[in-house]
């Protein structure tokens, strides 16, 4: 155990040390390993880690998190070399739209405005009016006056924000396969054994699992709901990373995953060793091609007025 604790505080002593002298920020999602979320400079959720990336002022951005986030950074601060760790690392909702896909759909509604989940690739966002994140989806749609809103990729996310608003929204059928794992069994047997805990998810998760919540949050808005509340249990339906970052910073609060199950395998596969290295050998480089890049940046840069 020592060994181990040793091993690891030498590596993060390394990364920091690179780190300044490569003039590189580290950026990290809520949903990374605890040893990687605290190497990192800032940790986030969608929406504060693009913001971020948007002001930051160093030569390097390491992005830990997966692929769609560090386009997202690279799209919107080009000048900036933006490294992740590991290049395999993408999101499979993301996945389950293409630019050929969405095309085929918009020409069926010629007059619906586009809405892209910021969980896609750059080219789809490319292909949209507007992005939005959890943190802002309900907003940014709402600020919208076109009749109809075509919503890609996430079907749930859709389905939660039609809750919200009276415009009418045309989804694509993609959704997260770790966030489907939370059944509401899970979170019914969670609250049978702390009934005193407040139940918190997020809006990726089904509709059922939605209506068992005291509140639908954006990973950045559950560590504020987890401050500011004077709950002293909670139950979290997210990707399980989260809980390190939760427990961190309410020592005094008890948090219960809903289900042990929703683990993101893509999230997870940076590591230390990988921090290290890509620092090291600056590597490995995202950058969107700049007919791409323009455009994405368009509807990158309409949210973030909203937001
Ligand atoms: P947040 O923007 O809420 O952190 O969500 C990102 C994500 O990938 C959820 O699965
Ligand atoms: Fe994508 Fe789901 Fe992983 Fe988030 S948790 S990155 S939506 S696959």
């Amino acid at each position: 155990m020592l060994a181990v604790l040793s091993n690891s505080s030498s590596i993060v002593s390394k990364i920091r040390d690179l780190a300044r002298k490569r003039n590189a920020v580290i950026l990290a999602h809520n949903y990374q390993r605890g040893d990687v979320q605290d190497a990192a400079d800032y940790l986030g959720d969608s929406l504060e880690l693009s913001q971020n990336a948007a002001r930051i002022n160093t030569d390097v951005i390491v992005f830990c998190g997966v692929h769609f986030m560090a386009e997202t950074a690279s799209i919107l601060s080009p000048d900036k070399v933006v490294l992740t760790p590991d290049e395999d690392a993408g999101c499979r909702m993301a996945d389950m739209i293409s630019v050929d896909r969405l095309r085929s759909l918009k020409s069926t509604h010629p007059d619906a405005t586009v809405v892209s989940y910021v969980n896609s690739t750059a080219a789809v966002k490319a292909e949209s009016d507007v992005c939005c994140t959890s943190a802002n989806a309900v907003e940014v749609i709402a600020s919208i006056e076109a009749p109809e809103i075509i919503f890609v990729p996430d079907k749930y996310l859709a389905a939660y924000v039609q809750t919200k608003v009276s415009r009418k929204i045309i989804p694509w059928s993609g959704y997260c396969p770790t966030h489907v794992k939370i059944l509401p069994e899970d979170v019914q047997r969670q609250k049978q054994l702390h009934p005193a805990a407040k139940v918190i998810v997020h809006p990726e998760c089904t509709p059922p699992v939605i209506a068992l919540a005291d509140d639908v949050l954006s990973t950045g808005g559950m560590c504020k709901y987890a401050s500011r509340s004077s709950a002293a249990e909670i139950i979290v339906g997210t990707e399980i990373g989260l809980l390190h970052r939760l427990r961190k910073e309410n020592p005094d609060k008890v948090f219960y995953a809903a289900s042990d199950r929703a683990v993101c395998p893509n999230m997870k596969t940076i590591t230390l060793p990988k921090l290290l290295w890509a620092l090291q050998e600056k590597k490995t480089e995202v950058k969107v091609p700049e007919t791409i890049r323009i455009k994405a940046k368009e509807a990158l840069d309409r949210m973030l007025e909203v937001s």
